[in-house]
């Protein structure tokens, strides 16, 4: 008999078709926003789950599937699965790095350009009209070329962020948990600088760090209180590693000239102030979001399924520890 598994969220019909060669698959092709309970009741007799970062698989949810052994995340965060719940369950838990790096540090850049030079809000006021002559002084925007750019969080995105810089004749600022080796530092023609100095002198910061408890609230009103107020933020990482309402404060009071959000606490859900703020762009967590990248996604967690339930080696186990229970 094959092995059971659960796809939570709508996906593209070839990577179904993969998943059937292998699995008895129930799909949510409907696209059905699953509760916990539901998306719990669903799991109970499964092998194996394909998730998204919108399903919380926590420790409650692993210890009610007695059957589960693998979870593959169609993302390369997890912060929606408990690692530790998982490796004492003897659950497998993959993720998918690599396959949306450009993709991502392109949507970074176009949440930069459209921040610095007001895209989002003078798109709104030529269609509300209000484009009646030509003017000077008009819509007035900021220089990205030759600019700071500061990027907190150097792995594989923050550094394809970085290698778009050049283009753009910008020094480049970075602060990371470890310091890139100096070949990595030479290839994002980076330079390495406290947290501090880098919130004082870049002129955009993009956020990419990964979430995890310690990065809680990052930035908050005392890093923002560092930051130029001709600065722009740039956060493309996860809701949390910023303070939504300290932005907003500092947003309000010119204490930051803008900011180009992907990504908010308690999403969809945002702070309603946000969308009463002119020098803010706002995006709906839509980083990896192209019809190509969301297809390399969607077919590295299915591999990674394939190797978990047939007994191989998932490419992107984030727990082998699991392996051993
Ligand atoms: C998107 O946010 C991801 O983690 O892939």
């Amino acid at each position: 008999m094959k092995p059971r598994i659960i796809v939570t969220r709508e996906i593209f019909d070839e990577v179904l078709a993969l998943l059937r060669e292998h699995f008895e698959v129930e799909d949510n092709q409907a696209d059905e926003v699953w509760t916990g309970e539901t998306l719990a009741r669903k799991l109970i007799d499964r092998d194996g789950a394909m998730t998204a970062g919108t399903d919380r698989i926590d420790a409650a949810l692993i210890q009610s599937c007695p059957r589960l052994k693998a979870v593959c995340n169609m993302a390369v965060g997890y912060n929606n699965i408990d690692l530790a719940a998982c490796t004492a369950a003897g659950v497998l838990a993959t993720n998918t790095p690599g396959v949306l790096d450009d993709t991502t540090a392109d949507m970074a850049w176009a949440l930069l350009l459209a921040t610095a030079r007001r895209i989002a809000e003078s798109d709104a006021w030529v269609r509300r009209g209000q484009w009646q002559t030509w003017a000077f002084k008009q819509r007035l925007g900021t220089d990205v070329h030759h600019a700071t750019l500061g990027i907190l969080g150097m792995g594989r995105i923050g550094q394809a962020v970085a290698r778009r810089a050049r283009g753009f004749d910008m020094r480049v600022l970075y602060h990371n948990r470890h310091r890139l080796p100096a070949d990595m530092e030479h290839a994002a023609n980076a330079s390495y600088v406290s947290k501090e100095a880098l919130l004082r002198e870049a002129d955009f910061l993009v956020l990419l760090l990964p979430y995890a408890p310690e990065n809680h609230h990052c930035v908050s009103a005392a890093e923002l209180a560092l930051m130029k107020p001709s600065a722009m933020l740039i956060n493309i990482a996860r809701g949390g590693i910023v303070d939504d309402l300290a932005l907003i404060a500092a947003l309000k009071r010119g204490g930051l000239a803008g900011a180009g959000l992907d990504v908010f606490e308690g999403e969809p859900a945002l702070d309603p102030e946000f969308a009463q703020l002119d020098n803010v762009v706002l995006s709906p967590h839509a980083g990896s979001a192209t019809y190509a990248t969301r297809l390399k996604m969607a077919l590295c967690a299915a591999e990674n399924l394939i190797a978990a339930l047939n007994g191989g080696n998932p490419p992107n186990l984030l727990n082998p520890a699991a392996r051993e229970g």
